[in-house]
């Protein structure tokens, strides 16, 4: 038999992106009464099991088999009303053409970057940032100019250094760039005001887009800050949400908003027809819930969570590591000075508690290696406790 290469068919921008690390690789395997503090999960205890069977049976009830076709339930267009609706208590005015209803977040990156971006492009993102971001945006271009993130955000004042370096150099510019500025994955961070105005500043100077990714936006322990989007004059910004964080993941509900050209190119590659049986649930439980109680119910308790986790870091790692405290979102990231925390897991899968290595949240994981991200979502206070004192006990075996 002849033995076909079937990687020899493979396009070129296939067998260039086969080069990168393969996706997923951050993804821990977690041993069974491991205490997960890897997972960027929702609290199980607030997912919303009930109400959505109860949104379920209502469906049912009032529209039959409508739901289960390809078309038909008048609920999906309901779902993109009420987001219009979420998004405009948020100061985000778009009409239908401008939003476009996507599986999660995740898919709406993926058909921005498979929009805007080619082999030549340049991307600029914030380092570190989301691992699946970083995955995806390697799929299609090599280019990445990486902008440092602090305790304030990332920082626009490189950004700009960056941009003017190249500009009188006569080098490419960046055509997108990627941010989370609200509660940032991985680093809890969050982008000030002042810097937001520098950002769509140096982005109309510069000429390039922004894809703001909104994941935890609406997450805040105190004040929501104004997204990007809602600053943005000149239909530069491209605002991507989820209610993953906030109503369940596996609905799979998330959206890109922003320029009706730009939309309608997105729509134009998104071949799966949407998920018409998770729309119309979505619909109907967002119909029946009082979504800001389940916000404030969502943030007192994520705040609760994390406050408890900071206070174990004082109580376990204090002279040992260095944090930054969120005021939203999910997550606590972590310096360990001196420790690789890709071995450091290893010691404490074996105590039992997970983590994700602050590598992978790097193009250049080398730069990663003393930090981890902590995730306080998905364990309960008690798991927390427990978790950062078996993490104490690995980080000074392995310092010892
Ligand atoms: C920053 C960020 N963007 C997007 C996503 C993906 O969200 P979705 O489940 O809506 O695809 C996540 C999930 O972890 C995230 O952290």
């Amino acid at each position: 038999m002849i033995e076909v290469s079937i990687e020899s068919f493979f396009s070129e921008n296939i067998k260039s992106a086969l080069k990168s690390n393969p996706p997923g690789e951050w993804m821990t395997k977690v041993p069974a009464g491991c205490i997960r503090l890897n997972s960027g999960y929702p609290s199980p205890t607030h997912v919303p099991v009930m109400p959505l069977k109860t949104a379920v049976a209502k469906l049912f009830e009032e529209e039959q088999d409508l739901p289960l076709h390809y078309l038909g339930s008048p609920r999906i267009t309901k779902l993109k009303e009420q987001i219009q609706k979420r998004l405009a208590e948020r100061g985000i005015h778009v009409s239908e053409e401008e939003l476009l209803i996507t599986s999660g977040a995740c898919q709406a990156i993926d058909l921005i970057a498979r929009i805007l971006i080619d082999d030549k492009t340049i991307v600029a993102i914030e380092t570190p940032t989301y691992m699946e971001a970083l995955e995806i945006f390697q799929n299609y271009t090599k280019s990445f100019i990486s902008i440092p993130v602090d305790k304030y955000g990332f920082d626009t004042n490189r950004l700009e250094e960056v941009l003017a370096e190249r500009k009188s150099k006569g080098l490419t510019l960046p055509r997108l760039l990627y941010t989370i500025p609200t509660f940032q994955n991985p680093t809890g961070t969050t982008l000030t005001a002042e810097r937001r105005q520098h950002l769509l500043e140096l982005a109309a100077k510069y000429n390039f887009l922004i894809l703001e990714d909104d994941a935890y936006g609406e997450l805040s322990f105190n004040k929501c800050p104004i997204p990007l989007k809602a600053l943005d004059r000149e239909d530069r910004v491209l605002h991507v949400g989820s209610l993953s964080k906030v109503v369940a993941p596996g609905l799979r509900i998330g959206w890109a908003a922003g320029a009706s050209e730009l939309i309608t190119a997105l729509a134009w590659f998104k071949k799966d027809l949407g998920h018409p049986f998770s729309h119309a649930t979505t619909a109907t439980f967002l119909e029946i819930t009082d979504f800001e109680k389940r916000l404030k119910t969502l943030r007192d308790a994520y705040q609760e969570k994390c406050t408890v986790l900071i206070s174990s870091l004082e109580q376990y790692l204090s002279e040992l590591v260095s944090w930054y405290v969120p005021e939203g979102g999910y997550f606590v990231w972590v310096k360990i000075p001196g420790v690789d925390t890709a071995q450091l897991l290893t010691q404490a899968l074996v105590e039992g508690v997970a983590f994700v290595p602050g590598k992978y949240f790097f193009l250049n994981q080398k730069d990663g290696t003393e930090f981890i991200r902590l995730s306080f979502s998905y364990a309960d206070e008690k798991e927390i406790v427990e978790g950062i004192k078996k993490l104490g006990k690995a980080v000074k075996s392995i310092l010892v």
